[in-house]
C-alpha cells in the first residue's frame, strides 16, 4: 500500500519537527501496512522559490537518512520504502510554472495540487484545464472532502468534469458524520485515491490501513483494490507508465 500524502520529513512544514518524529511516523505507517511513503512537504511559491524549497528537501532528506543511518539493520528493514514530492499549493500562472517537473509524486508525472479555501472563481478551473490541455504533468488533488463545505457544489462539479485523479484524506473514512459521502463518491469512481496527510504521532496520525479497513468492510475489498491501483498508477514512473 502506497500512503502518497504524507508531512513525515523533518523540520520542512507543519509536519515531523525532528528526525525521531520522522522515524517514528514511519514505524507507524509500516504498522498501517504502508511499504511505500512519498513525502509530500508543503511548497507555497508565494514565500519561497523552487531552487529554495527543493534545497531544504535535500537537507531534510539527508538528515532523516543521517539518523536511519544509526538504526540497526533489522530497524532499518522495518521501515517503508520512501521517494518525494510536493503538496504544491495553488498559486497563479499555475500552467506556466517549469518547476512542477521537478515537484511530481516520485518519478511520476502527477504532482500533489493543494487548491484555495477561497471560493474558486471561472479562472482557477480555466487554468486547471489549460493545464490538462498541455499534458506536461497532470494535478493529483489533495483532500477534496476540505473543499466540501468551504465550496458551492457546482465548483466541485467543474472539477470532478476535469477528470483528475481525486484525493481524499483517511480521518474521512474514520469519522461516522463524513464517511457516508465518500464512500458514495467512491461507488461512483469520483474518489480515486485515499491517503493519510499525516503530520504528527497524535493530532494527524498514519491512518491509511484502518481507514481502508473501513472502504474493505463496507464496499468491498474489490473497492480497497481499486483506490490501491490508483495509488501504483499516480506513483509510477512516467517512463515506465508510457511504456504500458
Ligand atoms: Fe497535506
Amino acid at each position: 500500500m502506497i500512503d502518497l500524502h504524507t508531512h513525515i520529513l523533518p523540520g520542512m512544514d507543519d509536519g515531523a519537527r525532528d528526525s525521531a518524529t520522522s522515524l517514528e511516523l514511519l514505524r507507524m505507517e509500516k504498522a498501517q501496512g504502508v511499504d511505500r511513503v512519498i513525502f509530500t512537504p508543503h511548497f507555497y511559491r508565494e514565500r519561497e522559490d523552487a531552487a529554495s524549497f527543493l534545497a531544504r528537501r535535500r537537507e531534510a532528506i539527508a538528515r532523516l537518512e543521517a539518523a536511519v543511518e544509526r538504526l540497526s539493520q533489522e530497524e532499518r528493514a522495518a521501515l517503508p520504502q520512501w521517494e518525494v514530492g510536493a503538496e504544491v499549493a495553488w498559486m497563479p500562472n499555475l500552467v506556466d510554472r517549469e518547476e512542477l517537473n521537478e515537484l511530481c509524486l516520485g518519478k511520476s508525472r502527477y504532482f500533489l495540487l493543494e487548491l484555495p479555501m477561497a471560493p474558486w472563481g471561472d479562472q482557477l478551473i480555466h487554468q486547471l484545464y489549460d493545464l490538462m490541455g498541455q499534458g506536461r504533468v497532470t494535478p493529483v488533488i489533495a483532500h477534496l472532502d476540505r473543499y466540501w463545505s468551504a465550496q458551492r457544489p457546482e465548483k466541485i462539479s467543474d472539477l470532478l468534469r476535469l477528470g483528475f485523479p481525486i484525493q481524499v484524506s483517511a480521518d474521512v473514512l474514520l469519522r461516522t458524520l463524513s464517511r457516508g459521502k465518500a464512500l458514495r463518491m467512491m461507488q461512483r469512481g469520483q474518489v480515486h485515491l485515499l491517503a493519510s496527510d499525516c503530520h504528527s504521532l497524535h493530532h494527524r496520525p498514519p491512518n491509511l490501513g484502518s481507514a481502508m479497513e473501513v472502504v474493505a468492510r463496507k464496499l468491498g475489498q474489490s473497492q480497497a483494490d481499486r483506490l490501491c491501483r490508483w495509488a501504483e498508477e499516480v506513483c509510477a514512473p512516467a517512463d515506465e507508465a508510457a511504456a504500458q
